[in-house]
């Protein structure tokens, strides 16, 4: 039996006043397929809603008129709460160009509310992080590196933040962050797809859950299944395959679905919309001096 996630109930979100298809740099965007801007606000309306619903909270941080993909919060840092009660968050370094004016906003907005905030490389030079690739799980921070973050970030992660990093190698382009593919449900469960990775790294992970819900590649490319927060013992998807609502039932779980399709058009969905900023060091990750790096 597993016991509830700590963490989960404070959010960082960004409302989308300016969410486009400008450009494609993952296989679900296409800048001739824009989003309809009356749609998006009320699905990330309904969104933000439910989540304060469920007794949640959502700190709003507004979006940049040049930065159309900062609607996909999750991605802006990794944000801790340390043992002593400071709050630290790990900007992130983004892949891509066209997204890393996003960190500039983003960095002075978490300072102000008292984060202290690292970097683990700016403008292109040094490690790629991206805080989408990165989840505590099993008293480890779980860390997917290949489309988007770099192999090297993850020593800096283990260092800068003193945990234990399990690093898997994301080898599929459309499960380009490990929240496509990986979602904590509680202390023992998770959404898995193995798909995802090279055979090392799913069977690493697989080996680190023990009682993954498995999806199938075109269950979580077609659904955004694995794209989906728990909020106590709610979990909030955007749809959700019968035997994965069937499994996560029995588990006592209850399944809320909400439509996010304008964001699938950016490929992102419930998760990559909100931000976890109540995840403890000391609690939910391992206290491990000096940081560790696993590999497969
Ligand atoms: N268009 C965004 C990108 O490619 C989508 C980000 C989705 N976010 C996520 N956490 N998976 O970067």
């Amino acid at each position: 039996m597993g016991t509830p996630l700590a963490w989960g109930t404070s959010y960082v979100a960004v409302r989308p006043d300016h969410f486009r298809v400008e450009y494609a740099i993952n296989p679900f965007m296409d800048p001739t397929v824009q989003p309809d801007p009356a749609r998006a606000r009320a699905q990330w309306d309904a969104l933000v809603a439910t989540i304060e619903e469920l007794g949640g909270t959502v700190h709003v941080l507004d979006q940049r008129p040049d930065a159309p993909d900062m609607v996909y919060a999750m991605n802006l840092g990794l944000g801790l709460e340390r043992p002593d009660g400071s709050r630290h968050v790990v900007m992130s370094h983004m892949r891509h160009a066209e997204r890393r004016m996003e960190t500039t906003s983003a960095q002075p907005w978490f300072s102000g509310r008292g984060f202290s905030t690292s970097l683990v490389g700016r403008d292109g030079v040094g490690a790629h992080f991206e805080a989408g690739d990165a989840f505590a799980f099993g008293g480890s921070l779980v860390v997917g590196h290949g489309p988007r973050t770099e192999e090297l970030g993850l020593k800096h992660l283990a260092t800068e933040l003193d945990v234990r990093v399990r690093g898997l190698r994301i080898t599929h382009p459309g499960m380009y962050h490990l929240d496509l593919a990986f979602c904590p449900l509680d202390s023992t469960r998770a959404i898995v797809c193995p798909d995802a990775f090279d055979d090392a790294s799913a069977r690493a992970l697989l080996d680190l859950v023990p009682e993954p819900l498995v999806l199938t590649e075109a269950e979580a490319l077609s659904t955004f299944a694995a794209n989906s927060v728990v909020v106590g013992s709610t979990v909030l998807m955007p749809d959700c395959p019968g035997h994965v609502r069937a499994r996560l039932e029995q588990w006592g779980f209850e399944v809320r679905l909400l439509d996010l399709s304008e964001f699938h058009k950016g490929g992102g969905s419930i998760r990559c919309l909100t931000n976890p900023v109540d995840v403890r060091l000391g609690r939910d990750l391992d206290l491990v001096p000096g940081g560790r790096v696993l590999l497969p």
